[in-house]
């Protein structure tokens, strides 16, 4: 659906947000086929509560700001819920989260909720499922549907191996009707097993883990629902009758709710604490919204209820959510916006990179406004064109990926064609036989000539300060250089005739670039871009070999014997250096004084440094040293650095920003974990400094 105009006056506008909020309603719950993203679909919804807040006179009871879901599809038989099955109210803020705490108190007539206990949950990105047991025995499934009416997929459910088909005896005595109420969802490994599992029998794969554990319950033949990787969580009981009295069932809080269903076999979240007052719901909300990408799930917020049954009762709720909880929303991970091109970058190897360029859009903690579309398959298969609006998703740190269109409808823009050009030197862009990628194949291509430069100087590599994309450019452009050997012959007066370059940024350039030439083998061979050689495989070889020369003169199996250079890295390193125009560029480089020693520990030093024989893990920034450097640092005090934890290592030293996934795992493991600040004490002494 396509918003044409927005009018100005509220009395439309509001008109207008309703049949779009319905229309997306029913897309995401009916069909299991979302053309916005949720955060947009938000975006519409609090557009519509605001002007209702603003304009009282235009509520009216069949807004959707009033209900719940949507109407069920007809495809199975609908089920009335003894209980409505509610949706919850959201906070995007602290302050909506303080706000809620105000009502709350309001509804139970006290000063103030500090001394109350809450549940903080994960608010786990599935489908509501409702399952009922009789006298512990499993006998019906249904969906929420519009909160009242659901549809009957119990012989769906029945299929999901989460689901007790009787429940625990040990839970016993049970009532005689519980249902509980609960989320089947698709854990993320499950979910791209079941993608790549589509893909290899060419159907159609699902966009995220919602739609597929949505999808997946919609069938009409349970035995395709079996095959699917479903998993359940309950995390209320709706309904319950015939409870006997000090049973596990008779509970009056929350936390006992879900003891008694955890103990019935009904999975229950291990993520769900309960904690008593406002800061420490805040403090847990938000330490669940950090681990966030290694929950092993999708989550959309985190819940917050009251923990005290008889409370939740007193607070009662509005048409279509409890006054006792409430979703803490998190950032939205998924945008739409208009692309506005795709365009091709050029590589240092001439590889030819479609990108999109994007009207700016805040998604995943940072406003995204350029995102790879890798090859011309990728823009093929996601069919995305110049001029649609595009789904954007960017989770944390991970670089942002262009979804596809936003349900393409109408009449659309031309399909994009890659140029056969190459944007910087004009020379034809070559794809060859059976390869996904395509090449700009002329190699004094200016772009691949200032990509070469840029990665010979960057930090990995030769690390000279100044010389970043910019200035590498205007060298190029300047016909100054034109391979990294011109580098060492450039003099400050050449420089300062460029625009943009002063007498003094001129000769700070100079003296970094001399002073490339202290850089050890290793970080040539990583400066020389030899394919498939990186920081780790260039330190290998070049302790190996010690000289360049060394490396020069190896015959394929002796590279290949190279602990962590296997044949293939063997037959790249021999064919560049074979090459006749690499090797001037190398000679002209060993004339400038290129590189300095290796610096190589003998085996009887290493054995008496401080971490010989130890493993360390470095996650996140430390100060005063680059990722490599930090590393550098580690094996010269006789350690091996890398960058996975696992059980033989010696310790974690978690940087800022470290990578939560390294932090659980070595929680897991009990590896432990120093800060930063003690790095250096590490490095001295090769004990772990305890914590102050
Ligand atoms: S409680 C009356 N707890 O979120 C309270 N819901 O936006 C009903 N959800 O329909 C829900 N995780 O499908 C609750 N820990 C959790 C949840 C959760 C996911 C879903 C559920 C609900 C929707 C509301």
């Amino acid at each position: 659906m396509i918003l044409d105009a927005l009018p100005a006056e509220p009395e439309l506008r509001v008109a207008q947000l309703r049949e779009l909020i319905r229309y997306h309603n029913e897309r995401y719950h009916r069909d299991d086929q979302p053309e916005i993203p949720d955060a947009d679909f938000d975006a519409l919804v609090n557009e519509l509560r605001r002007l209702e807040a603003e304009h009282p006179d235009l509520v009216s009871a069949d807004s959707p700001t009033q209900s719940v879901g949507a109407e069920p599809t007809g495809l199975f038989e609908p089920v009335r819920h003894r209980i409505k099955m509610m949706s919850l109210d959201n906070a995007f803020d602290d302050e909506e989260i303080i706000a809620w705490a105000d009502r709350l108190a309001r509804a139970l007539g006290r000063e103030q909720i500090d001394d109350l206990w809450f549940s903080v949950e994960p608010k786990v990105d599935g489908v509501a499922v409702s399952v009922t047991y009789e006298h512990g025995v499993f006998v019906q499934a249904s969906t929420r549907g519009d909160g009242t009416t659901g549809e009957n997929i119990t012989a769906n459910v029945a299929t999901i191996a989460d689901i007790p088909h009787h429940l625990n005896p040990a839970a016993a005595p049970f009532p005689a009707i519980l249902e509980v109420r609960g989320e089947v969802y698709l854990p993320t490994a499950a979910f791209a097993e079941m993608n790549e599992r589509q893909r290899q029998q060419g159907a159609k794969t699902f966009v995220n883990p919602r739609n597929a554990a949505a999808g997946s319950l919609r069938q009409k033949d349970p035995s395709i629902t079996a095959t699917r990787p479903l998993s359940y969580w309950g995390y209320q009981i709706g309904f319950l009758e015939g409870v006997e009295p000090g049973s596990l069932f008779d509970a009056s809080t929350h936390a006992q709710t879900l003891k008694a269903l955890s103990a019935a076999g009904i999975p229950v979240s291990s993520e769900i604490s309960v904690v008593q007052g406002l800061d420490a719901v805040l403090t847990h909300s938000y330490e669940l919204e950090t681990r966030r990408h290694d929950l092993g799930f999708d989550i959309d917020g985190v819940v917050i209820k009251l923990d005290d049954l008889a409370l939740r009762d007193q607070a009662g709720q509005t048409s279509r959510a409890p006054r006792w909880a409430i979703a803490r929303k998190l950032p939205p991970e998924e945008r739409s916006t208009l692309l506005k091109a795709i365009e091709v970058s050029i590589g240092r190897t001439g590889r030819a990179t479609p990108y999109a360029v994007l009207e700016p859009v805040f998604v995943g903690g940072s406003t995204v406004e350029f995102a790879t579309l890798h090859n011309q398959d990728q823009v093929t298969a996601k069919d995305v064109r110049p001029g649609e609006q595009v789904i954007v998703h960017k989770a944390g740190d991970v670089i942002p990926e262009i979804v596809g269109p936003v349900s393409p409808s109408g009449k659309r823009p031309p399909v994009w064609i890659f140029p056969a050009a190459c944007p910087t030197c004009d020379g034809p862009l070559v794809r060859l036989d059976g390869e996904s990628d395509t090449y700009c194949v002329n190699l004094d291509c200016p772009a691949q000539r200032i990509q070469r430069l840029c990665h010979f100087a960057s930090r990995s590599a030769l690390d000279i300060e100044g010389l970043g994309e910019k200035n590498v450019e205007r060298l190029v452009e300047a016909n100054l250089i034109a391979d990294v050997a011109d580098l060492f012959d450039l003099r400050a007066e050449q420089l300062v005739e460029l625009e943009g370059l002063g007498d003094l940024s001129a000769s700070n350039l100079v003296s970094s670039i001399l002073s490339a030439k202290k850089q050890p083998l290793s970080r040539l061979l990583v400066g020389l871009g030899i394919r498939h050689v990186g920081p780790t495989t260039a330190r290998d070889l070049a302790r190996a070999f010690l000289t360049l020369d060394g490396i020069r003169a190896a015959s394929l199996d002796e590279l290949a014997a190279v602990e962590g250079v296997g044949p293939v890295i063997a037959e790249s390193v021999r064919r560049f250096f074979a090459n006749q125009s690499n090797e001037i560029v190398l000679n002209r480089l060993s004339q400038a004084g290129l590189p300095a020693p290796e610096q190589v520990l003998q085996v009887s030093d290493a054995e008496t440094l401080p971490l010989a024989g130890k493993t360390v893990v470095v996650t996140g920034a430390v100060e005063g040293f680059t990722r490599d450097g930090a590393n550098e640092a580690i094996e010269r005090a006789g350690g091996k650095a890398t960058g996975s934890v696992s059980a033989k290592t010696y310790c974690v030293v978690i940087g800022e920003a470290p990578g939560a996934s390294k932090v659980t795992k070595a929680e897991t493991l009990g590896i432990p974990m120093v800060g930063a600040d003690v790095f250096a004490e590490l490095l001295a002494t090769g004990v772990i400094p305890s914590a102050p």
